[in-house]
């Protein structure tokens, strides 16, 4: 059965809108926590590749206080698969009520889900989706990269697709799902423009490797580059400091098209040094809290809850950029 509504979460700082699908059981987890009413939770972050997850992982802190009545276990891996794999089968091993999970790439995940099923413990997606059977785990609340990338593809459509223009493409972590959904949904967005693709290359998220898989552009294509899409705000400012570097002007020689919206961001698209910018809204933390709290009680939850993005130009960034919370 599928069930559509809207949910109004109050994050800490500013409304979330959620748009959450579907019914799940609690998942069969520990009822109610820990004896002292305590909710022991193993968070498996994926690293610290970004900006993005940074405030990510604050709002996560923040949510699975004690305050809250949480003890957080809290494991980044480092953007490696194996690694984040072995801190799901530790939070296992330790007994906790239950696991939440921003996985790294998609797959691989079926294993470790049967094990945490087997021992009782509610698994929690958090921000990407795993390609593992739904039945292995109880909710995910996260975002609509498909939808993110077709966001940004149509900006583009629109002010680009009838002129001849050159595009290079600078890719998240190869077999995440924010990299695989946002470049499908962007490339059938300009699909029958006149936008080509020069190359597209991974920068893995971060600032360092989006600079130098951009200096490798440059000096490959030159100034047959008129267009920048990246996958995030960080490998965009790594690339702008790239182009910076080359004599260019970022978001005039070459114009810059990324997502997430952070401060950095936000701050390059003010100053027209980007051009567009498709939100993707890290504050994921309060929701996730309520989620947990709801499938340890052995309470129905949605299977899904997406949070709703907005996106901005030059103009509509310096109007938000002093009320942007991160
Ligand atoms: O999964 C969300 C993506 O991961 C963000 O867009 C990126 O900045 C982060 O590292």
């Amino acid at each position: 059965m599928k069930a559509n509504k809207i949910i109004t979460g109050l994050a800490l700082v500013g409304a979330i809108a959620f748009t959450a699908t579907g019914c799940a059981g609690g998942g069969g987890g520990a009822a109610g926590g820990g004896g002292d009413g305590v909710i022991t939770v193993g968070f498996a972050q994926t690293g610290s590749e970004s900006g993005w997850r940074s405030a990510n992982t604050e709002s996560m802190k923040e949510a699975f206080s004690e305050a809250n009545g949480f003890n957080l276990i809290f494991n980044a891996a480092d953007n490696k698969p194996e690694a984040q794999i072995a801190a799901v089968r530790s939070f296992i091993n330790q007994g906790v009520d239950a696991i939440v999970l921003a996985p790294i790439v998609t797959d691989g995940w079926d294993d470790v889900l049967k094990e945490a099923k087997d021992a009782n413990i509610p698994v929690i997606l958090e921000d990407r989706t795993v390609s593992a059977s739904e039945d292995l785990y109880a909710s995910w609340i996260g975002l609509d990269f498909t939808k993110e990338g077709e966001t940004a593809g149509t900006w583009v459509a629109e002010n680009f697709g009838s002129t001849p223009t050159n595009m290079v493409v600078l890719e998240g972590t190869t077999g995440s799902s924010a990299a695989t959904d946002r470049a499908s949904g962007f490339d059938s967005a300009i699909e029958g423009t006149d936008i080509k693709v020069l190359d597209s290359q991974t920068g893995n998220f971060t600032r360092a490797e989006g600079k130098t898989v951009m200096e490798g552009f440059l000096q490959k294509y030159g100034s047959q580059i008129n267009l920048l899409f990246a996958h995030n705000d960080d490998m965009g400012l790594g690339a702008l400091e790239a182009i910076k570097a080359a004599g260019l002007t970022p978001g005039t020689d070459i114009k810059i098209v990324t997502i997430d919206a952070v401060k950095d961001g936000m701050t390059a698209l003010s100053k027209g040094e980007f051009n567009y910018i498709v939100e993707c809204n890290p504050l994921l933390g309060e929701k996730t809290a309520e989620v947990v709290k709801k499938v340890v009680a052995g309470e129905s939850v949605d299977k899904s809850y997406i949070v709703e993005d907005q996106a901005f130009d030059q103009e509509q960034a310096k109007k938000v950029l002093d009320s942007r919370p991160y």
